[in-house]
């Protein structure tokens, strides 16, 4: 199973990265540091995480004064949903190549294919009732031309797209291939349809919440009612990793990087950090493989569902998913 996908040029994207989002900055420093001692070398950021800052900081630490080991790293973050517009994409871009503080960014992602409304300084800007203000009128096409023309400066070598349906990713192909589409894939959210349409065209793909992202399953279940089992205590799961003397989440992350796609996980914690990267050593049998494949819920598995914000289907976008 290769280790790396190779992107045009030839830079390898390690096909295991390390997920930041929702860690603290004296957190994620030291989770950072604790990753780069486990072998991680592909980070998952974005300008909405408001960690880049940190997650700058522990990567100079361990670049030091050697270019050679800065070219070791596959460095990717995203303009915010705040910063959705052509005209904004420069400022935004050069705001996390600030705050990151490298010489360039290996790839820089468009994070939703809807805005938020764009207030300087708030990349969250909420509705007096606590939801988020969308704006309505994105121009997806525009973003991405103005995405692509950030390459001309050197100082990001790849860009993507994340977070966008089959119809949005051939339509943005159609303008020029991105060179990666990161969405949510799990076990529960499968994307089977939307991975063969990428493969198709020759885009890598990376799943985010490859664990279930249990605290964000958590805060959809109290505003949906919609159960989501956690997948590291599914039984078919324990039980093959009980068979290979393997925990559940190398089992979910195997079975993604088996499916052929690359995984980002989330971890603050030592013991689980060098866990997730420790998954090249044993393999799925192709039954194994079928029985966690069959616990697919399609679309009522997915947990970062974008449709409830208020008045979102108004988006000429919507529903973001097929
Ligand atoms: P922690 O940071 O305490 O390890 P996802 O990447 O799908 O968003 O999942 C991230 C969540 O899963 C975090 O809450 C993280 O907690 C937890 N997690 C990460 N790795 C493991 C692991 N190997 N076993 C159990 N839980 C994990």
């Amino acid at each position: 199973l290769p280790e790396y996908f190779v992107l045009p040029g030839g830079d390898r994207m390690p096909r295991i990265g390390f997920g930041t989002w929702q860690a603290s900055d004296d957190v994620l420093e030291k989770a950072v540091e604790e990753a780069l001692a486990a072998g991680y070398r592909h980070f998952d950021s974005a300008r909405a995480y408001e960690n880049e800052a940190a997650l700058g900081r522990a990567l100079k630490r361990w670049i030091g004064a050697d270019p050679a080991k800065r070219k070791e790293l596959f460095v990717v973050t995203k303009l915010p949903p705040g910063g959705n517009r052509p005209e904004l994409v420069p400022e935004y871009f050069d705001a996390s190549f600030r705050d990151l503080g490298l010489d360039y960014i290996d790839m820089y992602l468009m994070h939703t294919p809807f805005a938020f409304e764009h207030v300087p300084g708030d990349l969250h800007p909420k509705n007096p009732d606590g939801s988020m203000k969308v704006d309505l009128t994105t121009d997806l096409i525009g973003v991405w031309k103005a995405l692509l023309k950030l390459k001309q400066s050197g100082r990001v070598h790849h860009v993507g797209v994340s977070n966008v349906n089959e119809e949005q990713l051939r339509r943005l192909n159609a303008v020029e291939k991105p060179a990666c589409l990161q969405i949510e894939i799990h076990l529960l959210c499968q994307q089977r349809s939307l991975i063969a349409v990428a493969k198709e065209l020759g885009i890598p793909v990376v799943a985010y919440s490859p664990l279930g992202s249990k605290a964000l399953a958590d805060a959809l279940s109290a505003k949906t009612g919609r159960e989501y089992p956690d997948l590291l205590q599914l039984p078919a799961v324990v039980k093959i990793a009980e068979a290979h003397g393997r925990t559940p989440a190398q089992i979910l992350l195997r079975h993604l990087l088996q499916s052929g796609v690359a995984a980002i996980p989330k971890s603050t914690n030592p013991a689980r950090i060098k866990q997730n990267i420790s998954v090249w050593d044993f393999e799925l049998t192709e039954s194994e493989m079928t029985e966690l494949s069959a616990l697919d819920r399609g679309e009522n598995g997915r947990i970062c569902d974008f449709g409830f914000f208020p008045g979102i289907e108004k988006h000429p976008e919507f529903p973001f998913k097929k």
